[in-house]
């Protein structure tokens, strides 16, 4: 692992693009099943993720990593709203756009931490980068009053699987979803929940 590396609370205006670009590296593929225009996508990730649900892991200014949440007062993409949908794509884009999002969005249970999205650097990769931002999620989650911080796993990521049972997250129930598979590129999806120790 990089020595200088930092673990910080959301990100410089000047790195939202590199983290844009990150982001969409690891999830580009899902997102682009409703926004298949890479650049379009690009920009709109870049305009739409909100720092302050987010924790980054920086080397100097290098952006190596990055982890989204959701709680009940926000979420790392939810600035992926109509209006900029349709300012981005159109009101076709915009419409098809929003109907497929629809089908990945998650409801919060109270106390909960949802994450959204965890993108480590492919050369990064490894190096126990995604461990940190995850610990550091961890005790975010403890000092705000969290009782679970909460994420689902496609059936076909296994060394993301690994990590976080590795952490402590167990697996809580597996959803499929064989009628979209064509769609979505997936067949199954598994929950798993990380219960957080209240404080003594
Ligand atoms: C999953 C991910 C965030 C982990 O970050 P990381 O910095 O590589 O993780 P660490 O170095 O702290 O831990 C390594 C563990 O991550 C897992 N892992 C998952 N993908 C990996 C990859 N491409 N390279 C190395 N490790 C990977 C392995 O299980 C490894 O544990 P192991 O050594 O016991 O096998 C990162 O690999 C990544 O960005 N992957 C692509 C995006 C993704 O899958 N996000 C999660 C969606 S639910």
């Amino acid at each position: 692992m990089s020595n200088d590396l930092t673990i910080t609370r959301g990100f410089p205006a000047e790195l939202r693009s590199d983290v844009a670009v990150l982001y969409d590296a690891a999830f580009g593929p899902k997102l682009a099943i409703a926004i298949p225009d890479s650049a379009r996508r690009l920009k709109i990730l870049e305009a739409a993720i909100d720092p302050a649900y987010s924790f980054v892991a920086l080397s100097g200014q290098k952006v190596l990593g990055v982890a989204g949440f959701k709680t009940p007062s926000g979420a790392f993409t939810s600035g992926i709203r109509p209006q900029l949908l349709r300012e981005r794509l159109g009101l076709l884009g915009a419409l098809r756009a929003t109907l497929i999002l629809a089908l990945f969005e998650r409801e919060l249970s109270p106390r909960e931490l949802l994450m959204d999205g965890i993108s480590v650097s492919p050369g990064a990769r490894g190096g126990g980068v995604g461990t940190k931002l995850l610990e550091e999620l961890k005790l975010f989650a403890a000092r705000e009053g969290f009782r679970t911080i909460r994420l689902d796993v496609i059936n076909t990521n296994d060394g993301a699987r690994r990590l976080y049972e590795r952490l402590g997250f167990i697996p809580t129930k597996t959803s499929h979803f064989r009628y979209l598979q064509w769609l979505l590129g997936f067949s199954a999806a598994t929950t798993l929940e990380y219960g957080i120790q209240p404080a003594a």
